[in-house]
């Protein structure tokens, strides 16, 4: 990101949310984005899965200006995103969550199911509840289907909002395994916006963002 600085379409003129990021990120590398609640980090993350597109300054993949990419393929192919909130389709069970992020990816997968039932234990979750209704599952263990979801078609690149918000301790340790492999053992970048000081305690780099005006 270089000098991206962003303001929504309905704010003054002066009333910047971010301004003048400078912020570089790696494969292999994990990361956090910290700062208080409506500092632009949520934003933030918008701008950088290509869903934001009216930001001044460069915002460039691989040496590829995002402005001039397809955004819908890049983000079908090379971002996944985990909310906070899941944001799991509650009348669908954990493996059809998974299967229909495939589908929309349109990213070839032979078969479907056996690959999201991979994803999920790969996540820690055992194959007997990949048949249950994700509003029958846990916090944790949504979060846990929410994480698979988005390795659903291999992208290069996890955004997560405050994906341990809602966990106790010893989960947070347990997701942040997770994010922590997919870094250091699978090459991603990984990218979390946290409040927490123990998520800020395990990554590689901290980027800090502070309330304009
Ligand atoms: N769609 C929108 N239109 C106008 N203003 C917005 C919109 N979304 C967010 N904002 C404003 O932009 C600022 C940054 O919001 P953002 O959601 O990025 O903050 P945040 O750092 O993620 O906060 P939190 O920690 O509470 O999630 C806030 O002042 C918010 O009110
Ligand atoms: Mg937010």
């Amino acid at each position: 990101m270089k000098d991206v600085s962003y303001r929504y379409s309905d704010a003054k003129k002066d009333e910047y949310v971010l301004k003048n990021i400078n912020y570089g990120f790696n494969l292999g590398k994990l990361y956090a984005i910290k700062g208080k609640s409506g500092s632009g980090k949520t934003t933030l993350l918008s701008l950088i899965s290509g869903l934001e597109k009216k930001y001044e300054g460069t915002i460039l993949y691989n040496s590829k200006n995002l402005k001039k990419m397809n955004l819908d393929t890049y983000r079908n192919t090379d971002i996944g995103i985990v909310f906070q909130s899941y944001n799991l389709l509650p009348h669908l069970n954990a493996l059809e969550n998974i299967v229909l992020s495939m589908d929309i990816s349109k990213v070839k997968v032979k078969n479907k199911k056996e690959k999201a039932i991979e994803l999920m234990k790969s996540v820690g979750l055992s194959e007997n509840l990949a048949k249950r209704r994700v509003l029958k599952l846990s916090g944790g263990e949504q979060q846990r289907v929410a994480i698979a979801r988005s390795l659903s078609y291999n992208p290069k690149i996890i955004l997560a909002d405050e994906p341990t918000g809602n966990l106790d301790k010893e989960t947070e340790d347990e997701i942040l395994d997770i994010f922590a492999r997919l870094a250091h053992e699978e090459n991603k970048c990984v990218i979390i916006v946290t409040h927490s000081a123990n998520v800020c305690n395990r990554v590689d780099e901290i980027y800090e963002l502070k309330k304009e005006k």
